[in-house]
């Protein structure tokens, strides 16, 4: 049966209300959808088995990809984790509350049914004071995966939430645009070498500079099957994908600029940076400057959303660069064309 959903803006003047209203739900074992700084989250607290196998249904997740753990204090990590490292120790200190998650070795009381089996249990201590206020409210973690419906762009508006969710859930919690827009920069300090699973904001870069020897996992860089064994399940499975054929195209500006006014037709669209704007003769939209993934970042999900409902027949992303913050950028939009690249040397 279709649930009537109600969106509650909680902003300065209600917050209280709205996050007592948001736990009152989640208590009692009902999905919110939450505002982070990254992208909106689909919350159940981890104590209700019920709560948790019904964000695996109205996502339609794979059974096989876990889910984020999210904490208001640092204290509610003892409640979930066996063995805080140095190294997580150092990384918390740096870097929480943020856009961060930490996997760790699990405690046996956080559920299979969260960590889909798997041993260990992903940890998030989100910045944003909603998210954070909803959690002390209800003072039991949060299970959240992003609130999209699986295979589309992350939620970075409420809109984009009710979009995906309307009649599925009883409440989204407006918390106006995210900030950053791409999800958390997720983290295993389960082996020697603590290893990047996803990119984030928070780049490799950063996290060396607190301890030291960390690295990439080199499934971030590729296709991976759907039936492969890979330290995060979530590699696996198509994402953010408009309906339409996407591809990437790999160049500097001047050859992208050729490529598109040569190949392109009035049914297309390029996403491409700002300083390209004016030289583009086919629909275009620009999704930052190209010196400035924070602001790349905070635009493509939404881009994303916005041309798929335009209905364009076919979609040209101009590559960002492959490294620092802007890997985040460029591993989202590479999985939106679903790996389709093409590479235009000068
Ligand atoms: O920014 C974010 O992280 C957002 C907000 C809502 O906090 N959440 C989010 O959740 O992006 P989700 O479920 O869309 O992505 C979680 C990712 C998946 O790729 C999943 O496979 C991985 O984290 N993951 C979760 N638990 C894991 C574990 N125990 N081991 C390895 N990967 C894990
Ligand atoms: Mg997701």
């Amino acid at each position: 049966m279709a649930l009537n959903t109600q969106v509650l803006i909680a902003d300065t003047k209600n917050i209280d209300h709205v996050a007592k209203e948001a736990s009152r739900l989640l208590k009692s074992g009902e999905l919110v959808a939450i505002p982070t700084e990254t992208v909106y989250g689909l919350a159940a607290q981890i104590y209700s088995e019920d709560a948790i196998k019904r964000i695996f249904q109205v996502k339609g997740r794979p059974q096989d990809n876990p889910l984020i753990v999210h904490i208001s204090t640092t204290d509610m990590l003892d409640e979930l984790v066996e063995d805080v490292t140095p190294d997580a120790a150092k990384l918390i200190k740096a870097f929480w509350p943020g856009p961060l998650t930490i996997i760790f070795k699990k405690k046996s009381k956080v559920s299979d049914t969260i960590t889909c089996g798997m041993q260990t249990v992903a940890v998030r201590f989100p910045v944003h004071p909603v998210a954070q206020k909803i959690i002390n409210k209800t003072n039991i973690p949060l299970a959240a995966p992003s609130a999209n419906l699986s295979g589309k762009p992350s939620p970075t508006t409420a809109e984009h939430c009710f979009k995906d969710l309307n009649g599925k859930v009883p409440l989204i919690v407006d918390g106006g645009p995210c900030d950053v827009g791409v999800e958390s920069t997720v983290i295993s300090i389960v082996s020697d070498i603590p290893t990047i699973l996803r990119p984030g904001i928070i780049s490799l870069e950063e996290i060396q500079a607190v301890v030291g020897n960390a690295r990439i996992s080199s499934d971030v860089f590729r296709k991976v099957g759907e039936k492969e064994a890979v330290a995060s399940p979530g590699l696996k499975y198509r994402h953010y994908a408009p309906s339409c054929p996407v591809v990437m195209i790999e160049s500097s500006s001047e050859r992208y600029i050729e490529y598109v006014n040569k190949n392109g037709n009035s049914t297309e669209c390029a996403m491409c940076f700002e300083e390209e704007d004016g030289m583009i003769m086919i629909p275009h939209e620009k999704y930052g400057a190209l010196n400035d993934p924070e602001e790349q970042a905070h635009n493509i999900f939404n881009l994303l959303r916005v041309l798929d409902e335009k209905g364009y027949s076919k979609i040209y992303i101009h590559a960002p660069r492959n490294e620092g913050k802007a890997l985040a950028v460029s591993n989202r939009l590479i999985r939106a064309a679903g790996f389709q690249v093409v590479s235009i040397n000068d």
